[in-house]
């Protein structure tokens, strides 16, 4: 699958004055090894395209391992540097956000508008009594009042967490309770296949598990009816007299500006916790690299803001670049399968960036759908999330780019803030390889390691690890310090383990391989089989879950569960169980988390200390008919006893 042949770009830009086409990639690679032999100076040199109220003493302050800060003694505002540098600039008057709904209506907000908004908002969070350092976790829909809250909460420097608005009021509550958030920010309801979700009452839910909130704010939206309880204000009651300026606070370059909850390996989802001077340099940097943005931009992300890249690269790099971002809220596919086609033509985006899961739907449906939209305003085409396979990059290539437009593979995590691997179109052209990542960015020191930490020989897989801090990186993990350490930093001494398998092919282009751990990717979402586990022993009929996950055409991956019953529900219908159960889990988790198998075993596969042989799970749900690699168990655990549970299981699946 790897080593692929190249495809060359140089037609693209043939007439291009401004990239100069190098098949060679030597701009690119004297990038590259210039700030890998300087870090410092290459990323102090990144970090003067913000607005800074106090320039840095330092750039890297390495003493504390591995709590590395950026940009210390520095000062700035996120929010000054997605608006106000914008507002007495041309731009003042250019969308900054144009919004589309499932229905087609759309809205759209000026750079100016949009910093009233903020500013007034910012005014009635500071009003409610939301100080710096405070958490505020923002639980709404796709809509303008999201970005809108987040960059209310940088302007005063409360750190907003944001909850993906699909997940469920226990997944709510724990992350409200893990933040400690003081305010809650939700709508009446959000819009998802023509049907309205009622978010105000999941919050309900969750509030009386959440001591710490103090006031819930609502955005109205659709419904009439809502019971507003003893916390509750409405957000377009508490704006009414609010200040339209509020004066933007001085933050540090190591405050806080977020923290985001996403999955691990274990049972808890961890919060990310991003910097405010570090973060926002490496984004505007990667998004220079990658996309190119100029503030001519029309900029189509699709992923939610609940995730990563809608922070990113919906949020924060697109405004700090005054490019113009359209928010899509609803499903990609209701009413037609054809809403992102229909929204590259209305709005005449130039850069569409979305999962190879959204772009193998679109396939099943055809081409003929794509072809009768007008796509030719498109420059550029982007995917994140999870690998792409080398079919649907060329579908991609084809029949939405048209032959006309790069793609970028990027590479990244929650944890690394932003873009680490991808083709650089704003930096030189290079070849690309369907489904490769390309290379990693300058500054990015990604290598491919063995189990000691030796770097393997090209086309050996192994894992992807990171060798030197970069600006985006995490700080932490929220109020967990000692998991942040032994999560990322323990694996391999010194440097940063990304959880994910790769290679270099002989041509040098990377290849992402997948996760090493037990963290799925479920149509490009990120879920910890650990979790899940527990989400299916919190049911009453069961004992005890392992969950795997198998490959998928659709999802690239869909979750399998292994559940061990409770004796006195071994009677009961297990198709009737299967329902409950698939219904227990929407509600537990969220709709994202819908398990695609669920098979009920009398025992485990667990190794003699009780740990469950996941590499047997996952080779067992993979189809694989031998056990394979899985006979090296640690503890002592035989073969016999391997065997047995893979037949076991093997019997269960049928
Ligand atoms: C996977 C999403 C292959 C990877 C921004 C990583 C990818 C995890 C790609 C992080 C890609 C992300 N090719 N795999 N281009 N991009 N991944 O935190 O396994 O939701 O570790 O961040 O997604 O997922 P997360």
């Amino acid at each position: 699958m790897t080593n692929q042949n190249f495809i060359d770009l140089s037609r693209i830009y043939e007439e291009s004055e401004k990239v100069k086409v190098s098949l060679q990639g030597k701009k690119l690679d004297k990038m590259r090894s210039q700030a890998l032999e300087n870090p410092e100076q290459f990323w102090g040199e990144q970090a003067k395209n913000l607005i800074w109220f106090k320039q840095w003493d330092k750039v890297l302050d390495s003493n504390d391992h591995p709590f590395y800060k950026w940009f210390v003694g520095g000062a700035l505002n996120a929010s000054v540097n997605c608006l106000d540098r914008h507002i007495d600039s041309d731009l003042k008057n250019k969308a900054a956000i144009i919004w589309e709904a499932e229905n087609k209506e759309s809205r759209s907000f000026t750079y100016s508008q949009l910093y009233r908004s903020v500013n007034k908002f910012a005014s009635a969070l500071k009003s409610l009594g939301v100080k710096k350092g405070d958490r505020v976790t923002i639980y709404l829909p796709m809509v303008p009042e999201l970005p809108i809250a987040m960059l209310a909460c940088a302007r005063i420097g409360a750190i907003h967490t944001v909850v993906f608005s699909g997940f469920s009021s226990q997944a709510l509550s724990d992350r409200v309770n893990d933040s400690n958030s003081r305010v809650v920010i939700t709508a009446d309801g959000g819009f998802r296949r023509g049907k309205l979700v009622e978010l105000k009452k999941v919050v309900d839910e969750a509030i009386p598990l959440s001591s710490s909130i103090e006031h819930v704010v609502v955005l109205k939206r659709a419904l009439n009816n809502i019971t507003m309880g003893p916390k509750d204000v409405w957000w377009h009651e508490i704006i009414e007299d609010a200040r339209p300026y509020c004066e933007p606070e001085i933050i540090e370059s190591t405050h806080p500006l977020y923290i985001l909850y996403t999955s691990g390996t274990t049972g808890k989802p961890k919060g990310v916790v991003h910097s405010t001077g570090g973060y926002l340099t490496h984004l505007y940097a990667t998004a220079k690299w990658v996309f190119d943005f100029t503030n001519k931009d029309i900029f189509f992300c699709t992923a939610d803001i609940g995730w990563v890249t809608g922070h990113s690269y919906i949020v924060y790099a697109p405004l700090m670049h005054g490019a113009t971002q359209i928010m899509y809220e609803g499903a990609p596919d209701y009413p037609k399968p054809d809403r992102y086609w229909d929204i590259v033509e209305k709005h005449g985006a130039t850069i569409l960036y979305t999962t190879p899961t959204a772009l193998r739907m679109y396939i099943k449906f055809g081409n003929s759908i794509p072809n009768s939209f007008d796509l030719s305003s498109l420059r550029l085409l982007g995917t994140v999330g999870e690998p792409i396979n080398p079919e649907v990059w060329m579908w991609y290539f084809r029949t939405i780019g048209k032959e006309n437009c790069p793609i970028v593979d990027t590479w990244w995590q929650t944890e690394t803030g932003g873009i680490m691997i991808s083709a650089c179109t704003g930096i030189e052209i290079v070849p690309m390889k369907p489904g490769s990542g390309t290379f990693s960015l300058p500054g990015i020191d990604a290598v491919v390691v063995d189990e000691n930490g030796k770097p393997v020989t090209p086309d050996k897989k192994g894992y992807l690890v990171i060798r030197k801090p970069w600006p985006g990186m995490l700080m932490t993990l929220w109020r967990d310090d000692e998991k942040y350490q032994n999560t990322y930093w323990r694996k391999f001494d010194n440097i940063y383990f990304t959880g994910d398998y790769a290679l270099y092919d002989t041509d040098g282009y990377l290849w992402l391989l997948g996760r090493s751990d037990d963290v799925l990717k479920i149509a490009g979402h990120r879920l910890g089989t650990m979790e899940l586990e527990s989400a299916f022993v919190s049911h009453r009929a069961i004992a005890e879950a392992a969950v795997t996950s198998r490959p998928d055409e659709k999802k690239g991956e869909s979750i399998i569960a292994f559940l061990v019953l409770r004796t006195e529900f071994a009677a009961v219908s297990e198709q009737q169980l299967r329902n409950q159960l698939v219904n227990h889990i929407r509600e537990t988790v969220g709709p994202i988390a819908t398990p695609g198998e669920i098979y009920f075993v009398n025992k485990l596969p667990k190794t003699r200390s009780g740990k469950i042989m996941r590499r047997l799970l996952k080779s067992i749900s993979s189809g694989s008919s031998t056990i394979g690699d899985v006979s090296t168990l640690e503890d002592g655990t035989s073969i016999e006893e391997v065997r047995q549970a893979y037949d076991d299981l093997h019997k269960a699946i049928g």
